[in-house]
């Protein structure tokens, strides 16, 4: 099994072992040395900050949450898809998880990248934002996507497999998150069905670690990458790793 190699001129590099690393930089600015079989994404939803985030329990002012405006969001999903394309073998698979504010131009960008959707599947949660005018929103839309119809990995989890999941948020108390955490067993599903061990695993977007915490459990090797640098603290925190200021001077 080959380590996890890349090249990015970002200096910030959290290892956790030669397996395991995030490198804190836009995805943009990275490359691989081998091709991944998976890419796990939950980007932003590009959509505006007062209201509407809220709509998905994305809150701005939670550990700076890198958001992405309105206008430059067909711009970003189309670059999100494009370099998972490239990273991808020819057997990869891609979840990526949208919102159904932006869907279209979400669906729009998958076709037009050349991903075949094998799936679209929903994930149903509890404790919706409470509306007056307006269903409450309580679900995700999650895309299985593949470059070749005939050849990739799909560990089908149970007899009788639906494209409907029931699975509970955590629920964080007085703890400081990310704002948008996901829940384990719902990275588990898509990990599990995907790749298998050994495989190499890549969360462009990967926010508080929850991606890279599934690979250490399911012993799958894993790349995160993430723009904001302030969720080092998070990332650690999830890992229980130590904070860069224990490990000074060791
Ligand atoms: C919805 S969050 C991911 C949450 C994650 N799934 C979790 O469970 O914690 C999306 C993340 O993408 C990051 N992000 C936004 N633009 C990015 C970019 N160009 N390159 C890398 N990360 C980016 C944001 O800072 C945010 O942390």
């Amino acid at each position: 099994m080959v380590g996890v190699r890349f090249h990015s001129r970002s200096k910030h590099i959290l290892e956790i072992d030669e397996f395991h690393k995030v490198v804190f930089d836009d995805f943009r600015n990275v490359r691989l040395y081998d091709r991944a079989d998976l890419v796990f994404a939950d980007p932003p939803f590009g959509i505006d900050f007062k209201g509407n985030l809220q709509t998905y329990h994305r809150k701005p002012d939670a550990l700076s949450y890198v958001e992405v405006s309105r206008e430059e969001y067909p711009r970003f999903i189309r670059d999100l898809l494009e370099w998972s394309y490239s990273v991808l073998k020819d057997s990869g698979s891609m979840w990526l998880l949208s919102g159904w504010n932006n869907l279209r131009v979400v669906l729009d960008a998958v076709e037009d990248v050349g991903f075949i959707q094998l799936n679209h599947c929903i994930w149903k949660y509890q404790f919706g934002v409470f509306t007056r005018r307006r269903f409450t929103t309580s679900h995700y839309h999650l895309l299985l996507l593949v470059k070749d119809e005939r050849n990739y990995t799909f560990n089908k989890p149970e007899h009788y497999a639906e494209d409907v999941w029931y699975i509970k948020r955590p629920y964080h108390h007085g703890e400081r998150t990310a704002g948008n955490e996901l829940p384990d067993e719902l990275v588990e599903k898509c990990i599990r069905t995907s790749s298998n061990p050994g495989d190499l695993v890549v969360d462009p977007v990967l926010g508080s670690g929850t991606t890279m915490r599934v690979c250490l459990k399911l012993n799958r090797r894993c790349l995160g990458i993430e723009v904001n640098p302030e969720l080092e603290r998070r990332i650690r925190e999830k890992l229980q790793l130590k904070s860069p200021s224990d490990t000074h001077g060791m």
